[in-house]
């Protein structure tokens, strides 16, 4: 995981990389440090979020070169010692790295044997040391990096600074993402394109083995092949990238809030003049296939067991859900000529690249990312890709991406069968969104109130409402560290209704007509063992006493109509625990590690 920025020439590097770091805490914040230039290489770094940046660097200092990073710790403890940027053991060269060396334990034995010391236990000391040994013998940094580049194995995103090179900023880049800024006499280098967006608005995306560096005026791109390649600046509009709060106190909160707009703006994009805009070679190639195969991480996943279903349901093709980390280890593709779809917020989670990877080394299957992310490493190498067009989601919570690719995989369904009834129910989610959104936020927190110093909450439902349950449990461990637990109702009977003790808070969705009197009886076998119950229910289905009442929508939509009640639920419970909502302990937005 992990975020870095760096910037040559620039008028402010202070500010760019303290606040550019800050808008990257979403890929961690284990520690954070920054390093820059002056008549020798500064490092300034410690444990702690980039917001201690502010305290432990100068309160001005004089660069062209500066770089930073903040961390989520993967080889090492989080700590000062094991903190970016790195220097190598003559101190000249340093480098703030975001990614996994898988060989660095080699490579460390070869360069101890060269004299080298290690006074850290990251893999990135391995690389910035052995980048100094190449860069002694050959006084050259292209034909270091070529040399550095055919040693590393793993996943590498790199910012390096050179003393001899005090106008120029090296990068490499395999695995983990790398972007350039376009400046006007600077250019900037970040993880992605926000902490750049204030700077300019042309970005250049690096490619797998890319290598090379930027000055004030210069960018020289390196390809695998070491040819000079000339890589097209993208322009992005700043709007699709800002990290604004709009006045929010946290951005789990404002994004809950936003979910109407993306439901109504992915149904415009994908429905626009009333007629499906989907791309009809995907759409024949889906028709062709004799099943889905689905595959996610985390809340991804469980939007792909919602999209699998409506697709048996509405398209009677049979699919299959995998989490990516359980299907690499076990990579059978079922059907005969099956079609893979992955579900990836940030199109940059390693479990995925993986999984893709296998798909291509070993099949010629088709497959289609659904991201919110364009350009991501997962976007380029499948065969088609989709965007949620939700706008950037900061808070490492997942919400509002959720109920997008929920209401993308409706909208794809409904193009597959040329079902308008799709685009009429979808519509109809969002007068529930929006009345969630006006009318029970106050009572949904009264429930936040009694259940945030339980140790335990179950939640449960049946087909659709399971599959929320179990993203409502996932959202409440999250950011609450509440243990909580999903079940179908029909599985309690099994094992799960030994848990059930007095007071346990059970909070129970009830949408569906054909589950209805099922979970009813459930709800009384939960409660006649001490349970607490919280009921949400659909208008045609309530009855006295529910917590909740919603207006009726389609109940294949549970997943976009009342998912927020699910992430208010969640976010009111951090809250009042007075923990840090956007920003939950051990976790980071994108798990660019396996
Ligand atoms: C959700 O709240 C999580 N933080 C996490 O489960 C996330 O959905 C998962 O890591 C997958 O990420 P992706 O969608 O970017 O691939």
């Amino acid at each position: 995981m992990c975020g870095i920025v760096g910037a040559v020439g620039i008028n402010n590097p202070r500010d760019y990389a303290i606040e550019g770091l800050k808008m990257l805490e979403y890929r961690g914040y284990d520690s954070a440090g920054i390093g820059f230039l002056s008549d020798k290489i500064n490092i300034f770094k410690d444990i702690g979020s980039p917001n201690h940046l502010d305290d432990i660097l100068p309160s001005s200092f004089e660069t062209e070169l500066i770089i930073g990073h903040t961390r989520w710790a993967t080889h090492g403890t989080p700590s000062k010692i094991n903190s970016h940027p790195h220097l190598s053991c003559n101190r000249k060269i340093a480098l703030v790295h975001n990614g996994v060396i898988d060989n660095a334990n080699e490579l460390r034995t070869f360069l101890l044997s060269q004299g080298y010391k290690f006074y850290s236990d990251t893999d990135t000391e391995v690389v910035v040391n052995l980048l100094e040994y190449f860069y002694l013998s050959s006084k050259d940094m292209h034909t270091s990096l070529t040399l550095l580049k055919d040693q590393l194995e793993g996943s590498y995103a790199l910012a390096i600074i050179n003393e001899d090179y005090p106008d120029s900023l090296f990068m490499l880049k395999k695995g983990s993402p790398l972007m350039i800024g376009k400046g006007k006499g600077f250019n900037l280098i970040a993880s992605d394109a926000s902490p750049m967006a204030k700077y300019t608005n042309e970005f250049i995306d690096l490619e797998d083995y890319d290598f090379g560096y930027i000055s004030k005026k210069e960018i020289k791109i390196f390809d695998k092949n070491n040819n000079l390649v000339d890589r097209k600046p993208i322009v992005k509009d700043a709007e699709s990238i800002s990290h604004d709060l709009k006045g929010y106190p946290h951005y789990m909160l404002k994004e809950i809030e936003e979910i109407d707009e993306v439901v109504k703006r992915a149904i415009s994009i994908y429905h626009e003049d009333n007629q499906y805009q989907f791309d009809s070679k995907l759409l024949k190639d889906l028709r062709e296939a004799d099943h889905v195969m689905f595959i996610g991480c985390g809340t991804s996943y469980h939007a792909s067991l919602v999209g699998g279903r409506i697709f048996e349901i509405c398209n009677n093709i049979p699919t299959t859900e995998y989490i990516a980390s359980e299907w690499a280890f076990h990579p059978v593709i079922p059907g005969k000529k099956p079609f893979v779809i992955l579900i990836s917020q940030s199109g940059e989670t390693a479990d995925l690249i993986h999984c893709l990877k296998i798909i291509k080394e070993k099949n010629n299957v088709p497959t289609l990312l659904i991201t919110n992310t364009p350009g991501s490493t997962l976007s380029r190498g499948v065969t088609y890709t989709v965007l949620l067009h939700a706008g950037v989601e900061v808070s490492v919570a997942s919400t509002k991406a959720y109920a997008a690719q929920v209401a993308l995989l409706a909208l794809l369904s409904g193009a597959l069968s040329k079902n308008e009834k799709m685009v009429v129910d979808l519509k109809d989610t969002i007068d529930v969104i929006d009345s969630i959104k006006n009318n029970l936020k106050q009572p949904i927190e009264q429930i936040a109130e009694e259940i945030k110093d339980h140790d335990n909450v179950f939640f449960l439902g049946r087909s659709f409402d399971y599959f929320l349950s179990l993203e409502a449990s996932l959202k409440l461990k999250e950011i609450s560290y509440i243990h909580s637990e999903a079940y179908p109702g029909g599985e309690l009977k099994h094992g799960p209704i030994a848990l059930i003790s007095e007071g346990l808070p059970v909070i129970v969705f009830i949408t569906d007509p054909t589950t209805a009197s099922s979970m009813r009886s459930n709800i009384e076998e939960v409660k006649s063992r001490g349970a607490k119950v919280y009921v949400v229910a659909t208008k045609s289905l309530s009855k006295k006493g529910d917590a909740l009442i919603v207006d009726d929508y389609a109940h294949f939509l549970s997943g976009v109509a009342i998912s927020s009640i699910a992430f208010y639920l969640a976010y009111f419970v951090s809250l009042k625990k007075g923990y840090n909502v956007d920003k939950p302990r051990n976790l980071a937005k994108s798990v660019t590690v396996e």
